[in-house]
């Protein structure tokens, strides 16, 4: 089977296509936080609209705003690679999980977006459909295995990682934990479906899942991918194209 993802092809994009990645297609753009300094950071404020601001200046913990204020600031950009609008005439809605979507105030973009971030990334998939969901985890910090494992994973998956020791060990966990959480945030249900009861086989080439108890839903919807765009940091992506049909392209994204 050929590599099902595509990187570094965003030199070959145009700067403002106008249509969406096709059906079975999943941009995924990443951003190295540690390029995001102080003269970024203004540029990036002035992409905010309002409500934005508010939520920004709220932030108690420096890292939380700025990985927030940066977040903001790619989805934005990104989506004016396609859609036609600038980055700060953006406009956005949540469902009822807090999830984001275009508000259809800015016209019909059908451009769907799903972002994350965490320490030194962020990143934001675009899809032409709105069941798209990503995770980015620094992999390389302990992770409470401990404390979490019982709770997040089935027990297929933790007999997995009893086999494994050390950086191994703690690298499985984060490749489970953000396929689930790429899985949900696709969903759009947040945490309120339990996360033992999704589970991922990762004994293939490509991630596949089974689903149990609460989680009603057809594996077959679904297609999984993880990538590791920078050192130290983990991506999934989940996206309901059928039958692990999923076409990636994978972008290093600077803002102006
Ligand atoms: C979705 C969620 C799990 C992500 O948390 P996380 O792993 O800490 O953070 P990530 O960086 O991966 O993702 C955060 C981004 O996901 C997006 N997001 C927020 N809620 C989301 C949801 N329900 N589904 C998909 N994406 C969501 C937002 O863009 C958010 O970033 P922003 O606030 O800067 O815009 C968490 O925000 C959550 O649990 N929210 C829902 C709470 C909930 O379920 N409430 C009802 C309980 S019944």
């Amino acid at each position: 089977m050929s590599d099902p993802v595509e990187r570094d092809a965003g030199r070959l994009l145009p700067a403002a296509s106008g249509t969406g990645p096709a059906a079975d297609t999943v941009d995924v753009w990443w951003m190295d936080l540690g390029q995001f300094g102080p003269e970024r950071q203004v540029a990036a404020l002035s992409l905010l609209d309002s409500g934005e601001r508010v939520r920004h200046a709220a932030f108690i913990s420096e890292p939380a705003r700025q990985q927030f204020l940066a977040g903001r600031a790619l989805v934005r950009t990104c989506l004016s690679r396609y859609g036609g609008l600038s980055p700060h005439e953006w406009r956005f809605r949540v469902n009822r999980y807090g999830r984001p979507f275009v508000d259809e105030r800015c016209g019909p973009s059908g451009l769907y977006f799903n972002l994350s971030h965490t320490e030194g990334m962020a990143v934001c998939a675009i899809a032409g459909f709105g069941e798209i969901g990503v995770d980015v985890e620094r992999c390389d910090r302990h992770a409470a295995i401990e404390e979490l494992g019982e709770t997040v994973l089935a027990p297929a998956e933790l007999a997995q990682l009893s086999a494994l020791r050390g950086a191994e060990r703690q690298e499985r966990f984060y490749r489970f934990w953000t396929l689930k959480e790429a899985y949900l945030k696709a969903r759009g249900v947040g945490l309120s479906r339990p996360m033992a009861d999704i589970r991922f086989d990762l004994s293939a080439m490509l991630p596949s899942v089974a689903f149990a108890g609460v989680v009603d839903d057809a594996a077959a919807r679904w297609s999984f991918r993880m990538i590791a765009p920078g050192a130290g940091h983990i991506v999934a992506v989940a996206a309901a194209v059928p039958d692990a049909a999923l076409r990636l392209r994978v972008f290093e994204a600077t803002l102006p």
